[in-house]
Formats: C-alpha cells, structure tokens, sequence
C-alpha cells in the first residue's frame, strides 16, 4: 500500500504570500480554478494502492475542514488533516505522526512539499522507486545556474541515479541539478529521523551544559531544537553517498510557488496541462451567449460573464464573478464575488475576493512574475471606482481607490 503525505506548513510560512494569505490559508489559494493543494492530491489519487492522504500542518484545522469533507467525498480515499502544536520543520513533521502514518501498513510513503507546481509524475517515480534497494527517491530537475542557489542542489550518479551529494541552497554553486520537494520514502525514513533527532538531542544537551556557548549563541534558535528537523538538510545531506537515496528526473514544467507572482504563472502551468488531462475544465467560448475565449481559461460554473467579454489567455475565474460587457481579462486570477463592470480590463492581476471594479477602470501589472511588483494585486474587498486606472500595485484589504496609482503599496 502506499499513503501520501502533503507538507503544508503554516501562516507564519506563507508571509510572502500577504496579503492573499489573510483570509485563506495558502495550500488553499486557487491555481486554474483549484486550491494549490488539490492539484498534487489529484495526482496521488491515480497511484491504484493510495490508501489515505495526509495533510500535516500548523494551521488550525478549521482553515481545512470544509475542504476536506468536499475532498473526502470526491477522491473516495480517506483524508485527514494532522495538525501540529508548532512548526517541526519538513521531517520533524511527518516523525510526529508516524503511529498514525503507518496504520495502513504502507510500504511505500508519497511526501510532498504543497506549494510547487509541476505534473507530479509519481506513477513513473514509484516504479523507479520499486526497483532500487534505497530508502528514498527524490524528484530532481535540471534549472538554470542563475536560480539554482535558491533551492537544494544535489549531484547523483548519471548511471544509477543514486544521490551523491547534497547541499541546501549553497552559498557556492554545487550543481543545476535541484531538490523539486516531490519524494517517495519506504518506512525506514522515520529511523533515518529518528538518529538525527537523537543526535540533536545530544548536541543540544552538551551545549545547554557550557554557559559560555550558551551567552553567545543562539540555542534556542529553530534549527537548533531537537524536534525540529529538516527533510532537506538534516537528512538528505547526511545520507547522500550511502546508496540510500535516488534521483528521478523530470524534464516537465516546475515551479515553487512561494509569491503571488508565481500564483499567476503557476495558475498558466495548470491551465495547460488541463489540455492534456481535463479539458473538460476549459472554457470553449463555443456556446451562442459566451464570452470570447483566447487560450486557456477557467470559469467557475457559478461566474457570469457577458457575452461581449474578451478573455484569455491564461484566466482563472472563481466562484459567483461577475464580469461585465466589454470587459478585457488577461492573465489574471478573478477570486470570489468580484464585481467586474462594463469596459473594465484585467492585466497580469490577481483581484481579491468581494473586490469591484467600476466602468473603464483598469488594474494591470507589468507581467515579470518574479518581481516584487511585477503584477498588480487586490486583497479583499477592495474598489476601485470608474475610470481609476491602478499600475503595479499591491492594495491591502477593504480599500476604495478613487484616483490612479502606480508602483505603490497601499496599506
Ligand atoms: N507540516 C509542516 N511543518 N510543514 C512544513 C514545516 C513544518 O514545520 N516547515 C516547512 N513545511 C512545508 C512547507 O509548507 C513546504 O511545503 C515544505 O514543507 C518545504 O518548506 P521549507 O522547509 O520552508 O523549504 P523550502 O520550501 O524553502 O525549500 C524546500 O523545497 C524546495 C522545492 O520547492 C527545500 O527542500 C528545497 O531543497 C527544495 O528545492
């Protein structure tokens, strides 16, 4: 049997994710129409011996009890959200709740980080994963030595695969080969755990006893702590080169999604790979009352959109939108109970939940997802009246905007 286990973090981990974070925790946020987390969970679903999902996080486990019920029933796998007291780090989360992981007997541990976006090939990894004597195999991507540094780089054996060495977002450059926190374990990763959380415990007795490194450092400090372990570097750097762990590589998209820049082009990744998967989640723009429809876009079946709206490509439409006559949307992400008047355009935007946008008002962002005001952003409730033409801005919640601003944070 095989159980999956989705690492979900907390709200003190999705700071850079405000203010969209506010009223929605981030594995929640709609990417192409669907919460971030449902688009891994829909690919553990396809492995045929999946018994449970595991969700494991320090989020309060209301932020996920509608979701879950809603996902119970549609996956007919059973799922559940494990809640921990405080943040353990990637490995210490998933060692707190082995009893409960291991109730099924899996023989095989699906675990994978809820904020990247790729086409999660785990069929083709857990094949690659049977047929080698290690304890883990990690999904690994070539990206360019420019961005590199910003994840794990790991060197593995061309021939057999295996990890030969690993480092946790080096300061010098080790390899474009990178970590994409998509792994299959066998049930010996909780021993690995285990040994690292005893040696913690040690080391952070020993220094607990001399008061001179007490005064000058920080034993306190997370990566310190012997229940907080990392999955990453306190047991992928310690294990490479002993024909423990393997590599599988893919040469599909992938992403990490850990602004909202990245939401949008995220959101773009998912919305093709529907083509290939779901195209029944396309909107057609086929019918004689719909809008016009370039490229893909998504709209939720409860939106309304005027049959004189231009949209696409790359829109996401959520739940009861209103989008009005002669409206323009592109690359954009429309999240619930927005109100989008006649002539209004959308650009490189994502407009937030109950927020409105009067007639001939125009929100764009320049479109380089990666900068910090490379798209523009309305949280909550906001209005942005007629004709107010916003640029490059990040609006907090429950704001009226009734002249054009560009380049602005807006609090
Ligand atoms: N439950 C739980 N508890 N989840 C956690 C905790 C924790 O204490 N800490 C982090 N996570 C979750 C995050 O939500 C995320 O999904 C995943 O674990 C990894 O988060 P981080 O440890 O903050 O690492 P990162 O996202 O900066 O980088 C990791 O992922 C990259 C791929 O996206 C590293 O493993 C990199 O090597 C890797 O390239």
């Amino acid at each position: 049997k095989t159980v999956a286990v989705i690492m979900m973090g907390g709200p003190t981990k999705g700071t850079r994710f405000r203010p969209l974070s506010f009223n929605l925790a981030k594995p929640l946020f709609p990417l192409a129409g669907q919460p971030m987390v449902h688009h891994p969970i829909l690919a553990c679903k396809k492995i045929p011996d999946l018994a449970q999902v595991y969700l494991i996080g320090f989020y309060e486990e209301k932020d996920f009890s509608l979701y879950i019920s809603a996902l119970s029933n549609e996956l007919k796998v059973p799922v559940r959200y494990l809640r921990e007291d405080k943040p353990h780090g990637s490995a210490g989360g998933l060692y707190n709740f082995q009893d409960l992981l291991m109730e099924d007997d899996p023989t095989d541990i699906i675990v994978l980080n809820c904020d990247v976006c790729c086409s999660f090939p785990l069929t083709d990894m857990l094949a690659a994963h049977r047929k080698h004597e290690g304890i883990g195999t990690l999904l690994v991507k070539k990206v360019s030595k420019e961005i590199a540094s910003e994840f794990g780089e790991l060197v593995a054996d061309p021939k057999t695969g295996e990890l030969l060495h690993y480092a946790e977002k080096p300061e010098t450059f080790v390899s474009d080969f990178i970590n994409c926190g998509v792994y299959i374990f066998t049930p010996e990763i909780f021993t690995a755990i285990k040994a690292v959380t005893y040696t913690k415990h040690e080391t952070s007795s020993l220094r607990r006893m001399s008061s001179f490194e007490a005064l000058h450092t920080a034993t306190n400090s997370r990566a310190m702590q012997a229940d907080f372990v990392r999955l990453d570097q306190d047991i992928l750097t310690p294990l490479a080169g002993k024909k423990k762990l393997y590599t599988f590589e893919t040469n599909d998209f992938w992403e990490q999604i850990k602004t909202p820049g990245m939401s949008l082009r995220c959101s773009s990744l998912y919305l093709a790979q529907y083509r290939l998967t779901m195209p029944e989640l396309l909107a057609t723009g086929d019918g004689k009352r719909s809008p016009t429809i370039i490229g893909d876009v998504f709209i939720h079946r409860s939106a309304k959109v005027h049959p004189t709206a231009k949209l696409g490509p790359n829109v996401s439409i959520s739940a009861n939108a209103r989008i009005g006559p002669g409206a323009r949307l592109i690359g954009c992400i429309i999240l619930d109970d927005v109100e989008i008047k006649e002539n209004a355009v959308v650009m490189h935007s994502i407009v937030g939940w109950k927020s409105s946008l009067g007639r001939w008002a125009r929100v764009q962002g320049g479109g380089d997802y990666n900068a910090k005001l490379g798209i523009t952003i309305l949280g909550e409730d906001v209005a942005v009246e007629d004709e107010v033409v916003v640029v490059n801005c990040i609006v907090l919640p429950h704001k009226t905007l009734n002249i054009s601003v560009q380049d602005e944070i807006i609090l």
